[in-house]
């Protein structure tokens, strides 16, 4: 039996998806820039993939959507994009939860003297609008705020964050909603942002394309220099049969949004209460309630520093069983979480974090079967 259980680090491609790359691939491969009719009809598919993303996050027009090759290069595109405006260093505002897309590229900022706030979040994950409001500063260019995290699942209250940063600052406000986007309603303006990361992979698109959003008037400089594509924001041959899957995958997640959302967050309750009542040494990481509806993370609280949450990923890949020890792109490493450190966890608690998220297909018995197989790995 092979169940898979990661899907904040990726999903599997719809079939629909399949099909359609496979069409570009084989028909429709042109280059958007190229004037003849065969770049004709790739400037069509990669338009309609932009209305259909920008449709999913409620955006006015698809000229806000700027395709990237995924959620890092989204984040590292408004991170820098942003501060490229400024030719002093200015202040930015982050979490201490974000992903290290964020998180790397603020402190390299950090090293050519530019002034970071990282504001601390409580035992559930997340941060107090309060502590914004009083970190803001006259200089302050950028608040960048994660808006599901994808290790302990945790939802942060964007709007309100967004209104503060707009209330009482000139700041752009930018939100990673990599994991949000394609399994929880988003509608960019009611949210308030300026700037928004989303991924296609993470919603049943395939690898390798992604998009920020760009609110009308927001300024920004490309980092990366070349042939103008993408409004002059990102240069290169657009990855057309990835931003194809992404329009496609984008259009589906909004036909079931409302009904797949209910059902995954069935599941995840069921799990998180399954989880708890017989794993006695499990407790759930992040907020139970402000969490994303395919998420459940836990920490195991057993003294034994042999116990990692990377050694309970491996015995369950013996068992057919897909899971991650904290984020997908920390799991190469035996480090403590610094996601688990920033919420107050010790540093021997720190390394025993897992993830299990949760598909379209996951189903009741795929979780009991999980759990079944957890006590007897933990007994
Ligand atoms: C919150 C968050 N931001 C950014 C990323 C990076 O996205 P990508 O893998 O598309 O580069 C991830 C991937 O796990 C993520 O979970």
């Amino acid at each position: 039996m092979q169940i898979y259980l990661d899907s904040s680090a990726t999903t599997a491609p719809r079939f629909e998806v399949i099909e359609l790359v496979n069409k570009i691939l084989v028909e429709g491969w042109g280059n958007p820039s190229s004037l003849h009719s065969w770049g004709e009809r790739a400037a069509i598919t990669l338009e309609k993939a932009r209305w259909q993303v920008a449709d999913l996050i409620n955006a006015d027009d698809g000229e806000s959507i700027i395709f990237t090759s995924g959620g890092t290069e989204a984040d590292n595109l408004a991170i820098f994009g942003v501060t490229s405006n400024y030719s002093e260093p200015q202040h930015i505002i982050i979490s201490s939860v974000e992903h290290s897309a964020i998180e790397n590229s603020v402190a390299t900022l950090e090293t050519k003297g530019w002034q970071v706030t990282r504001l601390t979040v409580n035992r559930e994950g997340r941060v107090n609008p309060e502590d914004l409001k009083n970190s803001l500063q006259p200089n302050t260019v950028l608040v960048s705020i994660i808006y599901g995290q994808s290790e302990i699942g945790t939802i942060q209250p964007i709007e309100t964050l967004a209104k503060i940063t707009k209330n009482h600052s000139q700041a752009l406000f930018h939100t990673d909603a990599v994991q949000v986007v394609g399994h929880l309603s988003v509608d960019v303006s009611a949210l308030g942002v300026d700037l928004l990361s989303l991924s296609g992979h993470k919603f049943y698109s395939i690898q390798g394309a992604g998009a920020l959003y760009v609110k009308k008037g927001v300024n920004l400089q490309p980092i990366q220099q070349g042939g103008g594509q993408e409004h002059r924001l990102r240069s290169g041959t657009q990855a057309l049969p990835a931003i194809a899957a992404l329009g496609l995958a984008s259009s589906l997640a909004q036909q079931e949004l409302e009904s797949e959302s209910l059902r995954l967050r069935e599941l995840r309750d069921y799990l998180i209460e399954l989880i708890t009542s017989e794993c006695s040494y499990l407790s759930l990481t992040g907020d139970k309630y402000h969490r994303l509806p395919h998420h459940g993370s836990f920490i195991l609280n057993h003294s034994s520093s042999q116990i990692t949450g990377r050694k309970i990923v491996r015995d369950l890949s013996l068992a057919g069983i897909a899971i991650s020890a904290g984020s997908a792109c920390n799991s190469g490493t035996s480090l403590p979480s610094k996601v688990l450190l920033a919420m107050g966890y010790s540093e021997q608690e720190s390394i025993k974090g897992i993830r299990i998220s949760l598909d379209r297909t996951t189903t009741k018995e795929d979780l009991q079967w999980t759990v079944m197989v957890l006590r007897q790995i933990l007994s």
